[in-house]
């Protein structure tokens, strides 16, 4: 008889959090910004695939990926040796001012991912996701001469001036930090477990386009707004997927009034949703793109795709020191082979994209059958390895205490996972994770759960 290999499980080895973090959290405590959060004490040390050791030697299993980062997941092979050839071939030179192949190639390699018949795209580089918004929402309005952009509550976009403005999913980020951008306007997101505007799940898509035309009978003059921002699945506001025919209403209503339809793929793009752009499950094309998280497994950098037409910006106008740096775009092109599946990574089948349709399939169906052993859990929704977990009281009003609870609880089991939302666990692991090792997870979030109840 054949024994099945027994699959890998967190290895606490010391109480949470054990004496090394202990004290390098006392540290962190004295000398980095007073902003930092730190709802879980794990300091790491060491990475491997979906695994990360601390440095008193716990290994947790990564549910977070850093926020949708680590797409690849910890110290991938592939990544590694890319990043490695290239720091040795020089590290820096400037983008704004030099071509640099192994950017030009990257431009070339995404805009693929975007581009249909007669329709040409180009790439900005930048560092951050708010670079990119901050790069989308400068040339909405360089190229349309208007001034308005409207974006949506619950939606987060960044930290920078312009992307705090365009924020809308927690006040904490723009109280004390005013004036703010002029001439923003936010509208509410078609979330369908809580549809806005005293609509229904099937009509709340309608009833915020209908919204927005009234804002310009009565607010804001259409011709005056150079964009819409949007998340096409909102992340930070609690990993929402909007109604079917909710995009494809957006863009004939930018079409309408000559608008720029900006998406927001920070979050959800890079395959996370099993597509490379999460607005790829509808057939809507924006004019702006942006793009960064899962771009380069962890390395820093950022994309903004406008279509060419779109792209009308002057030489000199806008620009980055560090922006599309190599060693980055190095990570970027690795990341690409495995999430394209021109370089496979073993037990994920065809492509690290395709891996998230399929283990994010198997995850969700996992989580919607907890949800009769636990009513608490009102919602779970997304797509791919982007699944949120909305906890609820019994009147249905979002549980965010109990969500705390079990966010702790999991976490205390091995479990690396995050927030969002007001009541939302967010799901959004490396696309490397295989089916044993999402029911290792799923696993610790069932006994997390059961030792709430
Ligand atoms: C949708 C979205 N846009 C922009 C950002 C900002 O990205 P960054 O923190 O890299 O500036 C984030 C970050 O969470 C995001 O989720």
């Amino acid at each position: 008889m054949t024994t099945l290999p027994k699959p890998r499980q967190p290895d606490l080895k010391t109480s949470l959090p054990g004496p090394k973090t202990a004290a390098i959290m006392a540290r962190d405590a004295l000398h980095l910004s007073t902003s930092y959060m730190r709802p879980y004490p794990f300091v790491p040390d060491h990475g491997e695939g979906v695994w990360l050791t601390d440095v008193d030697g716990n290994t947790m299993l990564d549910f977070f990926a850093g926020i949708a980062v680590s797409t690849t997941g910890h110290a991938h092979p592939h990544v590694v040796k890319a990043v490695q050839e290239q720091i040795t071939k020089f590290t820096h030179v400037c983008l704004t001012d030099y071509p640099q192949e192994i950017t030009t190639s990257l431009a070339e390699r995404m805009v693929r991912h975007v581009e249909k018949p007669g329709e040409k795209w180009r790439v900005f580089f930048g560092n951050s996701g708010a670079e990119a918004v901050e790069a989308a929402v400068k040339l909405a309005r360089n190229h349309t001469g208007r001034s308005h952009i409207i974006s949506t509550i619950g939606s987060f976009h960044g930290r920078t001036y312009g992307a705090i403005t365009l924020t809308g999913s927690k006040t904490k980020y723009k109280r004390g930090f005013g004036p703010l951008l002029p001439n923003v306007s936010h509208v509410p997101y078609p979330n369908p477990f809580r549809p806005p505007l005293g609509s229904t799940p099937e009509t709340c898509g309608q009833a915020v386009l209908d919204h927005i035309e009234g804002l310009f009978q009565t607010v804001i003059p259409a011709d005056e707004v150079a964009a819409i921002i949007i998340e096409p699945m909102q992340g930070e506001g609690g990993y929402i997927v909007p109604p079917a025919d909710f995009l494809p209403g957006l863009r004939a209503l930018c079409d309408r009034h000559g608008i720029m339809l900006i998406f927001d793929e920070v979050q959800a793009g890079m395959g996370r949703t099993g597509k490379m752009y999460s607005f790829q499950h509808s057939d809507v094309q924006p004019d702006i793109i942006t793009v960064a998280k899962g771009i380069a497994s962890g390395m820093p950098i950022s994309a903004m795709l406008a279509r060419e037409s779109v792209m009308t910006w002057p030489v000199g106008s806008h620009g980055s020191t560090y922006g599309g740096n190599p060693v980055a775009a190095a990570a970027a092109h690795a990341t690409l082979d495995l999430l394209e599946g021109v370089v496979k990574h073993p037990g994920c089948g065809d492509s690290l994209m395709h891996n998230a349709a399929q283990v994010g399939e198997f995850i969700m169906a996992e989580l919607k059958g907890m949800q009769t052993e636990f009513p608490f859990l009102g919602d779970v929704r997304g797509a791919g390895m982007f699944i949120g977990l909305e906890f609820v009281k019994p009147d249905g009003s979002p549980d965010g205490k109990l969500r705390d609870a079990a966010s702790m609880a999991m976490f205390e089991r091995g479990l690396l996972n995050l927030d969002c939302g007001e009541a939302v666990i967010r799901i959004s692991p490396p696309l490397i994770l295989t089916r044993e090792e999402a029911a290792t997870g799923l696993e610790i979030m069932r006994d997390a759960l059961r030792a709430l109840k």
